[in-house]
């Protein structure tokens, strides 16, 4: 059943490329033009009408959400908001019959991401759901579904599903954005081209493993780290960090790169590993001077950076290349040497990476 893989989760990170492949299947038109998301029920002039956007989900799901803001955002110049669905359901959230809620689940049996649903149904809002799981109790309740094809996903640690959720947000960010007029239709075809791209580039970096594998041996015996990152990078960052302590239990904390300084530079110190992530261009300037920050203090750098950049490289102690993409796919490849770190530094400390302690796969009570 593992398929001649060790554990779960290694045969789930190996499935990415598929779970891309199916996601996008017939949701891009043959000529790679358009998006084809029919299961989506929205009238063109129901979403002339969206002002705002909530994104709601739990953990991964929830750096899925974060990486969908800045996706849709970008895309559309809708606002919108990711929260924590355990906050949003008793924050009073300002929801309008103008609100579009979109709730993120592998299981779609949180109940938190569940109650969160009821509360946005009440409120009059339109729901959409990003769900692993036909028929699960999310995606009944919801007024619209996109379905990730990831397949089921058996180790507590999310992988497959996390980066299916990623493609359901770029497509419907397409989606939205071919509707609305807000891109233009070579740019669309430009970012589906590279969509595209994706599975072959995840079967590329996989081939590169054993780097991260030899690189996770040295974190494993440390007891803190960092990730830092800017944009979309810092909710890839928050999205490593989950992972490594949920399955390692070594602590670390995932910082928006230029907050550093004011209070968390405190705590780097001689020799303690911090993990840089700069795809994101427009800002890597900045992300540089972040990496010089922390090494003046003595931190061991170590970055994950698009092939062939030489800024990064000679500004950190190792670098992991991943294949050039637009910076808003990034997330969909840098996110993919997280996952093996986090499975390997739990392997090299001896842990049960498919059942880490006292986490459940789904949590279906608040
Ligand atoms: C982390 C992880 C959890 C889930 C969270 C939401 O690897 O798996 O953080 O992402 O419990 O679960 P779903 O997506 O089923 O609502």
């Amino acid at each position: 059943e593992k398929a001649g893989f060790d554990h779960f989760m290694l045969k789930e990170i190996y499935e990415q490329p598929k779970a891309y492949r199916d996601t996008m299947g017939s949701r891009i038109d043959e000529a790679g033009q358009r998006i084809v998301l029919s299961e989506v029920k929205l009238t063109p002039q129901q979403i002339w009408d969206i002002h705002n956007i909530h994104i709601v989900a739990c953990g991964t799901a929830y750096h899925a959400g974060l990486v969908g803001k800045s996706v849709i955002e970008q895309l559309v110049r809708i606002p919108v908001e990711t929260d924590v669905a355990s906050e949003y359901r008793y924050r009073s959230p300002i929801i309008t019959a103008h609100t579009l809620v979109i709730v993120v689940s592998q299981s779609g049996e949180t109940a938190d991401t569940l109650a969160a649903l009821r509360e946005a149904k009440r409120n009059g809002a339109r729901v959409i759901a990003i769900t692993n799981v036909v028929g699960s109790s999310v995606s009944r309740e919801a007024d619209d579904v996109i379905t990730t094809w990831a397949g089921p996903e058996i180790a507590v640690a999310s992988t497959k599903a996390y980066t299916s959720q990623l493609i359901a947000f770029y497509l419907l960010g397409l989606h939205l954005a071919q509707t609305l007029g807000t891109q233009d239709a070579a740019a669309i075809q430009e970012t589906i081209a590279a969509l595209q791209k994706l599975p072959e580039q995840v079967e590329q970096l996989l081939g590169h493993a054993e780097e991260i594998k030899q690189y996770a041996e040295q974190i494993a015996t440390h007891d803190d780290l960092f990730f830092i990152g800017r944009g979309a990078d810092y909710a890839v960052a928050q999205e490593g960090s989950l992972k490594l302590k949920e399955i390692s239990y070594i602590h670390s904390e995932a910082y928006a790169a230029g907050e550093l300084k004011h209070g968390t530079l405190a705590l780097i110190e001689e020799g303690i590993p911090v993990i840089a992530l700069a795809t994101q261009e427009q800002l890597l300037e900045k992300t540089v001077s972040n990496i010089k920050e922390v090494k003046a203090r003595g931190a061991q750098v170590f970055a994950i950076a698009f092939e062939g950049n030489h800024e990064i490289a000679k500004s950190v102690d190792l670098v992991f290349e991943i294949p050039r993409t637009l910076p808003l796919l990034a997330p969909a490849l840098s996110v993919v040497p997280l996952q093996l770190l986090a499975y390997y530094a739990s392997l090299a400390r001896g842990n049960d990476v498919d059942k880490p302690r006292n986490l459940a796969k789904s949590v279906t009570v608040e």
